[in-house]
């Protein structure tokens, strides 16, 4: 007879006697998974959570306030904001290649990860937000299952740390459940998936603020307009990308050379395969209308019709 309130009740019991009066760090991304393992360790042990949040500089546009907003505020969970914009976006200059992004990204994220939690005394465990599917997907070995899509990817092995991972029963519908049941609001239950590189590999080829600004913002018009379509929930995903090109435009009587903005939008059940999402016209229109208003930089806007296969979902 299983029920959230049982389960969460359970897992608070578990994770209490196995904590006892010791400290337990997280890593939250602001991410669904990440975000209900700290609400419920949070509801667990309280104090003795501290939670970590690193900028890396690629988040969308409000996203480190809104998860600061969340759970430092909301919840008065001990969350400390790492800046590292600066190291990041320094990392990655001259790197154009997306895997080699991905790759500078993720062991960047490490060595803060590693650098930081140093600096924070006795924290004897690590909450993760493994869920059941991660543990399926990527073999047997349990305890060191962190995806390798994750944004923690592959923390180092000699972190000396126990794992906490109350998720790892839980499909990602229960876990959005979990999620609600503990008061998380729905921007962060029914958050979309959003890769750990984040929008470093949304733009093409070298990342510069300028691109990133152009990303940022395009793609928060795209998130209103779509909220405002009510069309949120049943589109997996939707985000803007900057293919690295410019071309010819005209605005009152000057020729631009500016950039186009790549939109995508998918529908998917498990994000292995997915289809375009056929988008009201009007939606469409108000979206690049507004995108080449608003942001600087832009001439225009292109809807990827691409399915995965052959594409991917992300556009990098
Ligand atoms: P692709 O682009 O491979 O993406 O079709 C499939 C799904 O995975 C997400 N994705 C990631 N998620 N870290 C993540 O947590 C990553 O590095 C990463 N890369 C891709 C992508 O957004 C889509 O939902």
């Amino acid at each position: 007879n299983w029920t959230m309130e049982n389960f969460i009740d359970m897992e608070v019991q578990k994770v209490r006697d196995a904590v006892g009066d010791r400290q337990v760090l997280c890593a939250l991304s602001g991410g669904v998974d990440s975000s209900v393992v700290a609400a419920l360790i949070h509801k667990a042990i309280g104090e003795q959570l501290t939670c970590m949040f690193i900028d890396h500089g690629l988040l969308r546009k409000g996203e480190a306030e809104s998860v600061m907003k969340t759970f430092s505020e909301g919840f008065d969970m001990k969350v400390v904001k790492i800046d590292a914009q600066d190291r990041f976006l320094g990392k990655l200059q001259g790197v154009s290649d997306p895997e080699e992004k991905r790759k500078v990204i993720g062991n960047e994220f490490i060595y803060v990860f590693e650098e930081e939690a140093g600096k924070l005394k006795d924290m004897d465990f690590l909450a993760q937000g493994t869920l059941y599917t991660d543990i399926i997907e990527s073999g047997t070995d349990t305890a060191q299952t962190i995806k390798s899509h994750h944004n923690v990817g592959g923390l180092p092995e000699d972190m000396k740390f126990d794992l906490i991972e109350p998720l790892n029963t839980l499909f990602k519908d229960e876990v959005r459940e979990v999620g609600s049941e503990l008061g998380l609001p729905d921007e962060v239950v029914w958050r979309q998936p959003f890769p750990g590189p984040g929008l470093g590999i949304r733009v093409l080829g070298e990342i510069t603020d300028e691109k990133l600004e152009i990303v940022r913002e395009s793609d928060a018009i795209l998130r209103e307009e779509i909220k405002n379509a009510g069309l949120e929930r049943e589109i997996w995903q939707y985000f803007t990308a900057l293919p690295d090109m410019r071309s010819v435009g005209v605005m009152g009587d000057e020729r631009t050379y500016d950039y186009t903005v790549g939109v995508r939008a998918v529908t998917s059940i498990d994000g292995m395969t997915s289809d375009w999402a056929r988008i009201p016209y009007d939606v469409l229109e108000r979206i690049s209308t507004r995108i080449v208003n608003e942001v600087a930089n832009v001439n225009r806007v292109v809807y990827d019709i691409t399915s995965k296969p052959p594409s991917t979902i992300e556009w990098e």
